[in-house]
């Protein structure tokens, strides 16, 4: 099976735990999409087998398929799920919040902690957005035998989710 490594910075793979730690706060009654996993990266599937461990009811609803672009998250009109819960390739990270503005869902994503320093960002979100800060640092080299520790910092963005508090402190 191939591993496609179009861009660096777009395959970061989420650990359980980084999933497991936020799960208290989500509600259990709604329907969340993974959307971004690989049918040819088996890694990249992992981050939605994690969420329906944790509990979470997900889309059911085939990986994207990079050669046919089949599944693919831009086509997704945002029909039959509630929220949109994954950490997206980062070098269109823009894009993706744009569309997930656009279609009008509620979201939690794991993003670079600048992000929130950019003027897209605060543009698009300045009303009903809420922060998750990690325990620690979120090292998506778990799956490596060299787990070379990650270099920057995540937190978990999430929009019109209603948390109890807008600042949550892991
Ligand atoms: C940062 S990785 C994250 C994988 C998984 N969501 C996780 O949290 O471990 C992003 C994945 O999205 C895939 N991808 C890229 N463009 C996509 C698209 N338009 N639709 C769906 N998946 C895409 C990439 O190949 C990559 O495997």
């Amino acid at each position: 099976m191939s591993i496609i490594h179009k861009n660096k910075s777009d395959e970061y793979y989420t650990p359980k735990s980084a999933w497991e730690d936020i799960i208290p706060y989500l509600p259990k009654d709604k329907i969340y999409y993974e959307p971004f996993n690989n049918a040819s990266n088996p890694q990249s599937l992992k981050s939605k087998e994690f969420l329906i461990e944790l509990g979470l009811t997900m889309l059911d609803k085939d990986p994207y398929d990079p050669e046919t672009d089949d599944n693919n998250f831009f086509s997704d009109t945002g029909e039959g799920w509630d929220i949109c819960i994954t950490n997206p390739p980062f070098s269109i990270k823009q894009k993706v919040v744009k569309r997930l503005k656009d279609i009008d869902r509620a979201f939690i994503l794991i993003l670079p902690t600048a992000t929130i320093n950019t003027g897209y960002f605060k543009d698009l979100f300045r009303d009903g957005l809420q922060i998750i800060i990690p325990k620690k640092r979120i090292n998506f080299n778990y799956y490596l035998d060299n787990k070379k520790s990650c270099c920057f910092d995540c937190i978990y963005m999430c929009y019109n989710m209603n948390l109890e508090k807008d600042l949550i402190l892991l």
